[in-house]
């Protein structure tokens, strides 16, 4: 059975105070559930929400690391300094590091190694632009980007990898694709897994959807059988809507 998950990717939002207080309202709201249930704060509350959890079963994880130890790379955050404060899991690949901060295929490949270096679980965004779907390219792509960063990996890595289909045209935008688009793309990614490595990788890598997940749209986009869960954005910075989208897995 594929872990089911929904994780909320908070980026740019939240100061200390309010990171605490929708902490505070999520460990209130989110029912009892066999899923998963990870919020990502950004990095300066990362240790403060690490604590603030540590009585419930959401789990506090990264939106990004570097791929180096440590060193002269300012501004960064090390995968050790992660785990230094529990935290074992990291997204990596999202469309706004990819479209604001350059990072390309290879150095998202050298990311992946060093996360999986340290033992750590990866959520990897991927998805294609609006002009890929217009020009009919997305598979193409999509494999693209899953070949240039995970295709080099040993079949044990799969077991630390979670994939996220973001679609970088529905991302933030409030249009969603529908759960055919989703369902059609996310079957894709797993014959792409099934022909790079083997059908039982495929079967269990969980694949979350993410691109204006609301209460209104989650259930439908998560009854698709090849759709193991959420990325949410908006949604996950009010506790009420991410609660009812838990409850919709
Ligand atoms: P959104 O963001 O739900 O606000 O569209 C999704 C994401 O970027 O992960």
């Amino acid at each position: 059975m594929r872990s089911k998950i929904v994780a909320g990717n908070w980026k740019m939002n939240k100061n200390i105070k309010e990171t605490n207080q929708l902490l505070e309202e999520l460990m209130k709201a989110i029912p009892e559930t066999d899923a998963e249930v990870m919020v990502a704060p950004t990095f300066v509350n990362l240790a403060t929400a690490v604590t603030a959890v540590k009585d419930s079963s959401m789990q506090v994880i990264a939106q990004n690391m570097h791929f180096a130890e440590s060193g002269a790379y300012t501004g960064e955050i090390s995968a050790d300094m992660l785990l230094a404060i529990n935290i074992d899991t990291v997204i990596l690949g999202h469309s706004e590091r990819r479209a604001y901060f350059g990072e390309d295929d290879a150095l998202l490949a050298k990311k992946v190694v060093a996360a999986l270096d340290k033992n750590m679980r990866i959520v990897f965004c991927f998805g294609e632009e609006l002009e890929d779907r217009k020009s009919g390219n997305h598979f193409k792509v999509v494999e693209s980007q899953l070949k240039n960063a995970l295709f080099a990996l040993s079949n044990a890595s799969w077991d630390s990898i979670v994939l996220a289909y973001e679609p970088v045209w529905a991302i933030g935008t409030g249009e969603t694709a529908s759960p055919e688009q989703a369902q059609e793309m996310h079957a894709f990614v797993r014959t792409t897994i099934t022909n790079g490595f083997n059908q039982d990788i495929a079967d269990k890598v969980s694949i979350l959807y993410g691109g204006s997940v609301k209460p209104g749209n989650a259930q439908e986009i998560f009854s698709k059988p090849d759709v193991d869960g959420g990325l949410i954005g908006g949604a996950a910075l009010v506790a009420e809507d991410f609660a009812a989208i838990v409850k919709a897995i």
